[in-house]
């Protein structure tokens, strides 16, 4: 993927990061969604005091744009860390965010992990969630 591209991903993500919702956990994460088409949506995690009702910042993302009714998805950057401080290492997506994002994207969209735009990784979807569950 482009180096351009990956970099306008991660800034996005960690810009929306600010918006995130999380009293509970303190543990802000931002996420940006690039579509086929070129659009880029974004998501944050968003808590409930009745814990497993929050979202994760990547389903989010894809609400957001599920909902405007976009299918086709070719990467997403998540970034995430201590509230109101740098990310320090690489946020991957949890096991529901992986599952959620199989049924949409099939495996090969990008998954880019980030702390920064100095400090990644790229992963395939499959890579993170091989044998994945269908129906
Ligand atoms: N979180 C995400 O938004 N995405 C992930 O992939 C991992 C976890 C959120 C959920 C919760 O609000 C906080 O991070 C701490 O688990």
């Amino acid at each position: 993927m482009d180096r351009n591209k990956i970099n306008e991903l991660i800034e996005t993500a960690e810009k929306a990061r600010q918006k995130s919702y999380a009293p509970y956990s303190g543990f802000t994460v931002g996420a940006a969604l690039l579509c086929d088409d070129g659009s880029i949506y974004e998501g944050v995690n968003i808590e409930n005091a009745s814990y497993p009702v929050g979202i994760c910042a990547e389903r989010a993302a894809f609400s957001a744009a599920v909902s405007d009714g976009k299918r086709n998805f070719s990467a997403i950057a998540i970034v995430g860390g201590h509230a109101g401080k740098s990310a320090d290492e690489p946020c991957y997506p949890c096991g529901i965010c992986r599952q959620f994002m199989s049924e949409l994207c099939g495996g090969d969209i990008c998954v880019i992990s980030a702390a920064s735009t100095e400090k990644y990784s790229l992963n395939t979807l499959s890579e993170l969630l091989p044998f994945a569950f269908e129906l």
